[in-house]
């Protein structure tokens, strides 16, 4: 693999406390382009703000539920309150 090709990184609830947090650290990364989604039912717009003008980070408003369904697997790192309750809501769908 060249050294120079670009690694495309996605951070699902990249306006949460993780999401916004590893952000800034991947943006940084060498030829990394990064594709954040979030639907700010908890994360909010001002943590990922400063960001919005990097030239290689590309945000997506988008409900993971409702936009991504058609992926063969999808792993789920936002979640609305407890672990528990996240798995309680993955649907067979979405694991299989
Ligand atoms: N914060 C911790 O100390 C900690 C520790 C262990 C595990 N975790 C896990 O790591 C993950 C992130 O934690 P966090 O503290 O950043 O949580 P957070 O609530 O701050 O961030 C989650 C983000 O996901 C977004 N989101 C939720 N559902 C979405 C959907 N359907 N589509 C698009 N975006 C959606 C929310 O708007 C929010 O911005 C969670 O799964 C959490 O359980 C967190």
């Amino acid at each position: 693999m060249s050294e120079n090709k670009k690694k495309l990184l996605i951070i699902t609830g990249v306006a949460g406390m993780v999401g916004s947090t590893l952000l800034p650290k991947m943006l940084s990364k060498k030829n990394s382009i990064v594709v954040g989604i979030d639907n700010f039912r908890l994360g909010k717009h001002k943590f990922i703000k400063k960001f919005l003008n990097k030239k290689n980070f590309f945000f997506l408003k988008a409900d993971l539920d409702k936009k991504i369904n058609k992926l063969g697997y999808q792993f789920k790192l936002n979640s609305l309150k407890t672990i528990k309750e996240t798995i309680n809501n993955i649907s067979k769908k979405t694991l299989f």
